[in-house]
């Protein structure tokens, strides 16, 4: 993998470049991972997987190894058939009807985290509670920035989030989204897969600033802070 920005190197690795973590005021600090192809599509047949690379592996795995929490939406971990991450996991469900029985649950290597509201069922709160930390976030569903608090409080200081795009919509409509790592895929997949932010239009645009820029086998590793919740700093590598 070759650097392209701020300066030009070549072998780096991956984890070295984004150890340079985004700091935040008075919560956790929010770094959002998303693969899309070159059109803006965020999955192929409903998965992202189709889109990445051994690159984009190596780049997921380093920011889950810099990651407390990872941070996850229910739909993306049920499309994705999420497995045992040695990261915990905070999964945001409001109906917290997930698949108790999966290797997810029943072999975790952490202790899964379920972020949910007051209204999820009673009864799949009993079974969330015999697998996994439930926390109650939220009146109706899950309230984001109560739930980066909470998280915060259980001395989780760096939040990775991984999906999918209504959540990523949610993050940046409450200002706490400080930095988007996004894999360009060279590839153009058409079809109805979501773009990597879904929410209704913002009334100003939600300004990001280039950090660093990888490269390998035509794959961009693009990585940007955003303007408004990231102290000025110099880049570095
Ligand atoms: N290209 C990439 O990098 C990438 C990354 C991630 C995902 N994806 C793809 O994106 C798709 C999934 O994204 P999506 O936007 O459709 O769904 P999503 O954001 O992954 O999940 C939506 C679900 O999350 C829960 N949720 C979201 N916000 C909530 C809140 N505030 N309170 C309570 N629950 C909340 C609800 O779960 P309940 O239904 O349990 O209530 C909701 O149905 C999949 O196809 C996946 O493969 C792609």
């Amino acid at each position: 993998m070759r650097l392209l920005f701020p300066e030009a190197a070549e072998d780096v690795d991956p984890a070295d470049v984004y150890a340079d973590l985004p700091v935040a005021n008075g919560r956790p600090s929010v770094r959002l991972n998303m693969i899309s192809s070159i059109d803006g599509a965020t999955t192929l047949n409903g998965v992202s997987g189709g889109l990445g690379s051994a690159g984009d592996k190596r780049v997921f795995a380093a920011l889950r190894s810099l990651a407390d929490v990872v941070l996850v939406a229910a739909g993306t971990v049920r499309a994705e058939h999420y497995g045992p991450s040695a990261t915990p996991v905070a999964i945001v469900t409001r109906s917290a009807h997930l698949d108790w029985q999966s290797p997810f649950f029943t072999e975790p290597k952490a202790r899964p985290i379920v972020l949910t509201g007051e209204d999820a069922h009673p009864d799949n709160l009993v079974h969330a509670r015999q697998v996994a930390d439930v926390l109650i976030v939220g009146a109706s569903g899950v309230d984001i920035p109560r739930a980066l608090a909470e998280l915060g409080r259980r001395g989780y200081g760096h939040v990775l989030a991984e999906g999918g795009p209504s959540l990523n919509g949610q993050l940046v409509a409450a200002n706490a989204l400080d930095e988007l790592c996004l894999t360009f895929s060279p590839n153009l997949a058409a079809g109805d897969g979501k773009r990597i932010i879904e929410a209704a239009a913002f009334p100003t645009p939600y300004e990001l600033s280039l950090r660093s820029a990888l490269e390998e086998e035509g794959f961009l590793f693009l990585r940007y802070r955003s303007v408004a919740t990231s102290p000025p700093s110099s880049p570095s590598t």
